[in-house]
């Protein structure tokens, strides 16, 4: 599974892309509208910093619009996804671009038809929000898994179940284990996957005996 990091903040993205295990970002408008950025600037820095695909949302909501955003946005970078909108002219825009041989993301899936639609659009990645379906007592790992069923029961549907709306690392395990394709993943959870407090009491012991060996390795 991919690790993209949901997130517009350029010193989080860079930190973790030294890790060498980032394979992409994932931005929104909240996203960007937190950094107080310009989204052309925060973009462009974005897409430097790191070598994978960079999700880029458009802001207009009719084809038209959607096409001009989509012009600017990809001229900004050759690793920028146009980020879609799951609405019937967010659609065409997904199978307008993508016939111009653009990479696509279609955002805020919620339903097993929705990511059908997609895919069937020509969309890149499809991303169905976990955590939304959470929230409203429904079921967001139930989703991934009904997606990746539809999704190898025909070779024709090539998109990447990317899980999106992702609180927490359970969650990552979660739709590790239902066959996401991608997680995105906000910094904070991104980095508390590593910690485990056993690590922490075996690395203290182990150091604690090497100590007394009174060796070095080099
Ligand atoms: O990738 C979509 C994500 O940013 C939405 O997350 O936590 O606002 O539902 P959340």
């Amino acid at each position: 599974m991919k690790f993209f990091v949901d997130t517009a903040d350029i010193d989080e993205i860079r930190e973790l892309a030294e890790t060498g295990l980032l394979d992409g970002v994932t931005t929104n408008p909240s996203l960007v509208a937190k950094t107080g950025r310009h989204f052309r600037d925060a973009l462009a820095d974005i897409c430097a910093a790191v070598d994978g695909p960079v999700s880029a949302e458009v802001a207009a909501t009719d084809f038209d619009g959607m096409m001009a955003e989509a012009e600017v946005l990809a001229g900004i970078a050759d690793n920028v996804v146009i980020k879609v909108p799951l609405t019937w002219d967010g659609l065409k825009a997904c199978r307008a671009l993508s016939i111009q041989g653009r990479r696509v993301n279609v955002t805020l899936c919620f339903s097993a038809n929705q990511a059908l639609l997609a895919a069937k659009a020509g969309a890149t990645y499809i991303s169905p929000f976990i955590g939304r379906l959470d929230d409203i007592g429904a079921d967001g790992i139930d989703l991934i898994a009904e997606i990746r069923t539809i999704y190898d029961n025909y070779d024709a549907l090539t998109t990447e179940v990317l899980a999106a709306s992702i609180r927490t690392p359970v969650s990552v395990k979660q739709v590790a284990l239902a066959g996401a394709d991608v997680a995105t993943i906000p910094p904070g959870v991104l980095k508390a996957l590593v910690k485990h407090p056993l690590t922490d009491i075996g690395l203290e012991r182990f150091l604690a005996d090497w100590k007394a060996t009174g060796q070095t390795i080099v």
